[in-house]
């Protein structure tokens, strides 16, 4: 099988962490590397926590790359308060020594894009990304397909009435990326919270995964217990919505998710700072720079998750559907 080579840029972040296991352990894909940003956490926390994570998985053969530590303009807001104080849900896994790279995050995503055929799975706010179209915009335009995590059709935003977090956190730097799309004529997949909002991981779904695979189960129970209850406290859910699994999840399968292409373009000041503004009716004639995915099949994004991170066939998954 030819594996398709990937870069997951992330800001672990408890769903990061999910989408990192997604990741790891699907065969047609192969990780070259994780570039961590600022975002959910301090990028200095981000970089200890994906290495928690690749230890738990036993892939420290992954290596991860320490990239910016703070948005292009706005001052950094992180997202501790949801990702609890060690951005992993207060499950405060034991450190893991060492593991530096000699470069950083946009110098590897530089290096690797002009090489070979890569794509890029972003979990995160885009300042990496941003600096990569300052720093060799000739890398940039080489990635192969770019699924983004990020931004809202018509959903309600989750840090102001209209804005998604990693497009809220660095509006310019997703405003970069947007515009630097379209005038390359080339397009990014916009996982946003149209659809990741219908992806919960439930007490019961949580449940069957202990029983299927105990150690996965739990690992998973000791990240996203902060998760749950931040969910509970905040938007009356039982359970936690587990967004950045479904961008590697669309990525493996893109009939996962359904949608249009439009242009879209971000907002960056006032009010409405960190919107996604997608012209769906095509008032602005502009060619579209995105694919704006709108409709999720919940079925099929849990039994692929749960197959691959427990190492089962789907068809062993026989009461999923009952609890979904
Ligand atoms: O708004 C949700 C997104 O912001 C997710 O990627 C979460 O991990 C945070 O980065
Ligand atoms: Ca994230």
């Amino acid at each position: 099988m030819n594996k398709r080579k990937i870069i997951i840029d992330c800001d672990p972040g408890i769903d990061d962490s999910l989408a990192i296991m997604l990741a790891l352990t699907s065969p047609e894909i192969e990780v070259l590397g994780i570039t961590i940003v600022c975002g959910n956490s301090p990028v200095e926390m981000g970089f200890e926590n994906a290495k928690k994570i690749l230890k738990q998985m036993n892939r420290l053969d992954v290596p991860v790359y320490m990239g910016e530590p703070r948005p292009l303009k706005r001052d950094y807001v992180n997202a501790l308060d949801t990702h609890g104080a060690d951005g992993l849900g207060e499950s405060f896994l034991p450190e893991v020594p060492g593991y530096q790279q000699e470069i950083g995050a946009v110098d590897f995503l530089s290096k690797a894009l002009i090489k070979e055929k890569v794509s890029v799975i972003a979990l995160g706010p885009m300042t990496n990304l941003a600096r990569l179209i300052q720093k060799a915009p000739a890398a940039f335009n080489q990635i192969e397909e770019l699924v983004s995590m990020g931004g809202s059709f018509k959903s309600h935003g989750n840090c102001s009435p209209v804005a998604e977090y990693n497009y809220w956190c660095d509006p310019d730097a997703a405003a970069l990326v947007y515009d630097t799309l379209h005038q390359n004529g080339k397009m990014i997949h916009m996982i946003g919270l149209d659809v990741t909002r219908k992806i919960v991981l439930t007490p019961t779904l949580l449940e069957y995964i202990c029983r299927l695979n105990k150690e996965t189960g739990e690992f998973i129970r000791k990240i996203t217990k902060f998760y749950f209850d931040f969910h509970w406290k905040w938007e009356h859910i039982i359970g936690c919505v587990i967004n950045d699994p479904l961008a590697v999840a669309y990525f493996l399968n893109p009939d996962i998710c359904q949608g249009f292409d439009s242009y879209v373009q971000i907002e960056t000041g006032g009010i409405t700072l960190g919107q996604s503004v997608v012209d769906s009716m095509n008032f602005y004639r502009k060619t579209p720079n995105t694919k704006v995915l709108t409709e999720v099949d919940v079925y099929a994004f849990f039994q692929l998750f749960l197959s691959r991170i427990l190492g089962l066939e789907p068809e062993k998954l026989d009461i999923l559907q009952d609890l979904i």
